[in-house]
């Protein structure tokens, strides 16, 4: 193993870095080029740009991490590839085939291992895979050129003393994906629209907004930026069904874990807002923070308290653990989970 970057791994936050290389890929012509590393970090593109005025955008976001034995490892970045090939269906952009994404991806991890945190910092490295439409263009249409572009951040344990529960609260009056829109794809618009309501729920507290079902509004569909899951007093798995839905890798991957490790009964079915008590524990699921334990949802002037406020509840504590240790390579992953870099 190289040297590291001189890094107090710890006190990183969640926040942009300069690594050294990252990669770079143009589509043109109908096809990909080679794509390579670069030092620079700025991207230079045409003012008629489709990501500029229409949002034709989209990105992936997963992480390596160091293992005990100083092995770099990421975890299921096929499915990631995969997700953004469904993003790219969506805003009719060119796919970035699979062995190419995940090349890429290699590349850039290597290419900058001095960045990778070492096991037991908390810290990992962010890297952040995506695809815009550039060119000269001024109609309402799909880009004649898209850049394909990787680049990676260390960034430090979300939460710095301990997975701690955080309070949410559910605005009604903001929806984050139509019925039949982008809400189930990691394009860029859904972000943007995203940033209100955030604002909001963070002026008034709360760690973030949770969304309602767009159509109905009686349906949880997404906590923020992360996916929602529930334990009954039963001691079952449940997360959200709906096509608006990002499918969280972390989700399906705690799925596998409440089943198969757990072996609790496990369901993707509706979760109604108004029948949240059926739940003794819940959590918010996603590549930043694996599992933030939900303390309480507001919802209608009332704030339901699941577990506590300020305890995590044992078996997200338990899912917690299983999720990072195989990510971190201390649990024995399911075939084909892991991906080492060498
Ligand atoms: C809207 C939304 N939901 C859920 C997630 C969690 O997905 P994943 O577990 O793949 O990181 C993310 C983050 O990627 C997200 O942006």
């Amino acid at each position: 193993m190289g040297k590291k970057a001189d890094i107090d791994w710890g006190k990183l936050g969640f926040e942009y870095m300069k690594t050294d290389l990252r990669y770079i890929s143009v589509w043109k012509d109908g096809k990909w080029d080679e794509g390579k590393l670069t030092e620079d970090n700025m991207v230079s593109i045409s003012e008629a740009s489709t990501v500029i005025h229409y949002g034709q955008s989209c990105f992936e976001g997963l992480k390596a991490y160091t293992t005990k034995e100083g092995k770099i490892q990421l975890f299921r970045p096929d499915l990631n590839a995969e997700r953004m090939n469904e993003s790219c269906d969506k805003l009719l952009m060119p796919h970035v085939p699979e062995e190419k994404f995940i090349d890429a991806v290699m590349q850039v991890v290597k290419a900058n291992e001095k960045y990778v945190p070492p096991y037991g910092s908390g810290a990992t490295l962010y890297i952040r895979p995506y695809l815009m439409g550039v060119g000269h263009n001024i109609g309402v249409k799909p880009a004649p050129e898209y850049i394909f572009g990787v680049f990676c951040i260390p960034v430090g344990p979300y939460f710095k003393d301990g997975v701690s529960p955080c309070n949410y609260i559910v605005l009604d009056d903001y929806d984050r994906a139509a019925p039949h829109g982008t809400g189930g794809n990691k394009v860029g618009g859904n972000y943007a629209a995203s940033l209100q309501a955030h604002a909001v729920a963070a002026e008034k507290g709360f760690a973030d907004c949770i969304y309602l079902d767009p159509a109905t509004h009686t349906k949880i569909e997404e906590i923020g930026a992360a996916n929602f899951f529930g334990i009954t007093k039963n001691d079952e798995f449940i997360t959200p069904k709906s096509p608006s839905i990002l499918p969280s890798i972390t989700k399906r991957s705690l799925l596998y874990i409440a089943e198969h490790y757990l072996k609790m009964p496990v369901y993707e079915k509706e979760v109604l807002i108004d029948e949240i008590d059926q739940f003794k524990e819940a959590g918010a699921c996603g590549t930043a923070a694996v599992i933030t334990p939900i303390g309480g949802i507001h919802y209608k002037d009332n704030l339901h308290v699941f577990h506590s406020e300020t305890e995590v509840g044992p078996i997200t504590q338990k899912l917690y653990d299983l999720l990072l240790g195989i990510q971190l390579g201390d649990v024995e992953a399911p075939k084909g989970w892991i991906f080492e870099v060498k």
